[in-house]
């Protein structure tokens, strides 16, 4: 029995490339006391693997040169010496870009009961809960508001969108393609989504925005947040989620509307997911409640063994994926 493990092996200029990844394929060394190995199932692909991948300040460590990259497993408990987690036993963590991890217990939590292991990694795990906490507590929205959600395909923002409907807001997506906005629409049921790549989004956003927004939950940034800026009603806010169109970019965008900030007194509030520890049980429970009653739905982009990763990954960045990004392992 081996280990495959895939390594950060060169920082990327830009958009990374599978040459910035190395795999690996080590054999299984016999546990110590204390410790358990998972038998690998599902790896979460995210957006902010990219940051993780530079050198520099932000909000966690980068990954070493050299290091295994970081991502979030599920998988079962293949073999024990701890105490407190069983052979089948069905786990999370964040175990890293490998099939066979090994691991001390330390951040691995126990699936819930009732809720696919893989859907534990996106509607009814951390995207999911970025997309509650993002919206409920810094957005806050209330019945007849207009909400805009960028990304809004994505695992984050197709959850903001259907918890936005569910307050009664009037809810419009931004994505990438026809394709993806007839999803979001039809079979998510926002009210209006706008293909951002189809060059008329300030035009677009208008006619899909009467009454102005109240709440833009941002995945985006870049011009995207420049073109909503200039929509914002008075009292409206801003939940910075994510900024993924600068992620692979050298120069940050300038942004041009920010006078808007302040002749609308908007409360733009940046957030991570894991500052907000104290709502995270409040967000799940309501989202597997909605989830059972099928009034929220999910997408997965899957793909197929741990070599797939690194092409998934670039792929994600690219919005190759609809929904939840994850590796089959
Ligand atoms: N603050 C937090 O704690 C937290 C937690 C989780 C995620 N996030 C952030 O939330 C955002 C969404 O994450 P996710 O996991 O849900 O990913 P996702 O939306 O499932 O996938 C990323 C999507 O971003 C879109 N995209 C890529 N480049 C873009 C560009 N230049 N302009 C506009 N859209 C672009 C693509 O969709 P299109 O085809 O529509 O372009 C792509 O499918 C990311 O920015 C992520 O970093 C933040």
């Amino acid at each position: 029995m081996h280990n495959t493990r895939i390594l950060l092996d060169r920082r990327p200029v830009g958009e990374p490339v599978p040459e910035d990844f190395r795999i690996v394929e080590e054999p299984l060394a016999p546990l110590a006391d204390g410790e358990l190995r998972i038998r690998g199932q599902w790896l979460s692909l995210d957006p902010y693997m990219r940051g993780r991948m530079n050198e520099g300040k932000s909000y966690v460590k980068p990954v070493e040169l050299g290091a295994v990259m970081c991502g979030e497993v599920v998988g079962e408990v293949a073999e024990s010496r701890h105490p407190e987690f069983a052979v089948g036993d069905l786990v999370a963590g964040d175990l890293g870009w490998q099939s066979m991890p090994t691991s001390n217990g330390t951040g691995l939590r126990k699936l819930l009961p009732g809720i696919p292991p893989a859907a534990q990694l996106s509607v009814c795990g951390m995207p999911g809960v970025t997309a509650w906490c993002g919206l409920m507590l810094i957005g806050a929205p209330k019945a007849g508001e207009t909400v805009v959600v960028s990304a809004a395909a994505g695992a984050v923002g197709s959850v903001v969108g259907q918890i936005a409907k569910l307050k009664g807001c009037r809810v419009v997506g931004i994505a990438g393609g026809a394709d993806k906005c007839r999803h979001v629409i039809e079979d998510l049921g926002f009210d209006a989504c706008i293909d951002y790549k189809a060059g008329r989004l300030r035009e677009d956003l208008k006619a899909a925005t009467p009454n102005g927004v109240d709440i833009y939950f941002d995945n985006v940034g870049g011009e995207i947040l420049d073109t909503v800026l200039a929509r914002m009603n008075p009292f409206s806010r801003l939940p910075v989620c994510g900024l993924i169109s600068q992620y692979n970019a050298s120069e940050p965008y300038g942004l041009r509307n920010f006078r808007s900030v302040l002749v609308n007194r908007i409360k733009i509030q940046g957030f991570i997911v894991f500052d907000m520890k104290e709502h995270h049980r409040q967000a799940v429970t309501e989202l597997a409640g909605w989830l059972a009653e099928g009034k929220l739905k999910y997408r997965e982009s899957i793909a197929e063994g741990l070599r797939a990763a690194p092409a998934a990954f670039i792929g994600l960045l690219r919005g190759a994926n609809l929904g939840k990004q994850l590796v089959r392992l």
